[in-house]
C-alpha cells in the first residue's frame, strides 16, 4: 500500500514537472502607457548605483508605498535619516518631503536617486543607462515619441504615482458616502467624533480628503538636543519654522508604521500616548503649536476609539499589493 502511494506521488510530482518544462514562459504584459512605463521604472533596481535598489525598495506596496523601518537601507546598506513615507496620494500634494522642499513629483524624483544615502547615482548616468537599456529605449520610443531623457524618465515616474491614489474603498469612505452605513464600528464612529471635535484638535491639522492641510507644522518633535531635525527652517531659515514638518496625510497610516519623519513611534497606540501628553516623551519642546501645548490626557477609551478610527482610513486594496512580490524585480501591472 505504502508502494503504491509512493509510486502514485512519484507519478504526480514527474508530471507536474514535466508540466512545468511544457508550459511557454509567462508572457511579459505589454506596457503601453506612461503609467505602466513608470511603474517599470519605480520596481526596477536599474536606478540605483548597484543596481540592488529600487523605489519600492523603501516605498513598498505591502505597506501602501512606505517602509516597516524607522530609516530605510539604501546602497551598501547606509541608513537614511528620516522615514519612508507612504507615495500613495501624491496626486494633490502642492510640495514634497517632511521638509516640502520639492515642489512637483518630477523634481523630487531625482532626489532619491542622487542622494548618496539612497540611490546614489548621478541622474546624468541614471539617464544613460536606460538610453542604453534596448526594452527601455524601445517603449520610450513608442510612449514619448523619443528616446529616454531626463524629462520623460522623471515624468513616466511621477505618472505612475499621480496615478497611485486610494480608490475610496476604506470604512471610513464607505460610511461617509453612505455606500455602507455599517461600515464603522461603534468604537470608530466615536474615535471620528473625537478626532472631528474643537477640544482635541486633529482635525485642525488633518483635514481634507487625505487627511492633511498641507501645511507644515510643528508637534512638538524639535528640543534642539536629542530631536535635531529642524525640518522646515532647513529650507526657509525662517526662524518660524523651527521644527515645523509637512503635515501627513493619514489615509492607510495602519500600514504604514513607523511613525513621524524620524520614525520614532512603531504604532499607532504609541502616537496617540504622545497626542495625549507630548511631554511624556520630549520634555522640552521647541517652537510647539500653541494649539498642542496642553496635554488632551485621553481616557483608556478614547485612546482605544481614535486607534481604531485610524484603522478605518485602510484602503480595501493596495495596487500591487502583494506579500510575494519581490519588490526588486520589475513587475507587471496584476
Ligand atoms: C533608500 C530609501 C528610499 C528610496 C530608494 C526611495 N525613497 Fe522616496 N523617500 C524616502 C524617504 C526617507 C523619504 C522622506 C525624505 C524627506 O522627507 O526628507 C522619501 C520621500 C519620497 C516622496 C515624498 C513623499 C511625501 O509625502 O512628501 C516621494 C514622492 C518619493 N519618496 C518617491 C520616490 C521615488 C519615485 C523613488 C525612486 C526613484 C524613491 N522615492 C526612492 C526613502 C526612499
Ligand atoms: C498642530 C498640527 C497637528 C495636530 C493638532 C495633530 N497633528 Fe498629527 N501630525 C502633524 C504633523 C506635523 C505630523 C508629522 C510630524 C513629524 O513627522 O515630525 C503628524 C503626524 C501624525 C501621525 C503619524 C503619521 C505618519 O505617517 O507618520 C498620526 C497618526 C497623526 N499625526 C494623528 C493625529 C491625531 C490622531 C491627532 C489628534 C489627536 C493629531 N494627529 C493632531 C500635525 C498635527
Amino acid at each position: 500500500m505504502k508502494w503504491l502511494f509512493f509510486m502514485t506521488f512519484l507519478y504526480v510530482a514527474i508530471s507536474a514537472f514535466s508540466d512545468l518544462g511544457d508550459t511557454p514562459p509567462t508572457e511579459i504584459p505589454e506596457i503601453t502607457n506612461k503609467v505602466e512605463l513608470g511603474q517599470k521604472l519605480f520596481f526596477d533596481p536599474i536606478l540605483s548605483l548597484d543596481q540592488t535598489i529600487s523605489c519600492a525598495s523603501c516605498h513598498n506596496p505591502d505597506h501602501a508605498f512606505a517602509d516597516n523601518k524607522a530609516f530605510s537601507a539604501g546602497v551598501d546598506d547606509s541608513i537614511g535619516l528620516r522615514n519612508a513615507p507612504s507615495v500613495m496620494n501624491m496626486l494633490s500634494r502642492p510640495y514634497f518631503f517632511y521638509d516640502g522642499r520639492a515642489g512637483t513629483l518630477e523634481e523630487q524624483v531625482i532626489v532619491p536617486i542622487e542622494h548618496p544615502l539612497e540611490m546614489n547615482l548621478s541622474y546624468e548616468v541614471a539617464v544613460q543607462r536606460i538610453q542604453s537599456h534596448k526594452e527601455y529605449d524601445t517603449l520610450f520610443q513608442l510612449i514619448y515619441n523619443t528616446q529616454p531623457d531626463s524629462f520623460n524618465i522623471a515624468h513616466a515616474l511621477s505618472e505612475f504615482q499621480r496615478n497611485l491614489e486610494s480608490d475610496g474603498s476604506a470604512p471610513h469612505d464607505l460610511w461617509l458616502n453612505g455606500t455602507d452605513t455599517s461600515a464603522m464600528d461603534e468604537s470608530q464612529l466615536r474615535g471620528r467624533e473625537i478626532f472631528i471635535s474643537d477640544d482635541f484638535k486633529c482635525f485642525d491639522c488633518h483635514f481634507g480628503p487625505d487627511f492633511t492641510g498641507d501645511e507644515f507644522r510643528n508637534i512638538g518633535l524639535y528640543d534642539g538636543t536629542t530631536l535635531m531635525d529642524q525640518g522646515r527652517f532647513a529650507i526657509t531659515q525662517d526662524s518660524s519654522d523651527l521644527g515645523k514638518f509637512k503635515v501627513p496625510g493619514l489615509r492607510n497610516v495602519a500600514l504604514t508604521a513607523q511613525y513621524m519623519h524620524n520614525g520614532m513611534f512603531e504604532t499607532l497606540e504609541e502616537v496617540i500616548d504622545y497626542y495625549s501628553n507630548p511631554y511624556d516623551f520630549v520634555a522640552k519642546p521647541i517652537n510647539m503649536d500653541t494649539s498642542m501645548i496642553e496635554p488632551l490626557n485621553f481616557t483608556t477609551q478614547q485612546k482605544e476609539d481614535l486607534v481604531n478610527f485610524l484603522h478605518a482610513l485602510t484602503d480595501e486594496v493596495i495596487p500591487f499589493s502583494n506579500r510575494d512580490v519581490n519588490v526588486n524585480q520589475s513587475t507587471q501591472q496584476q
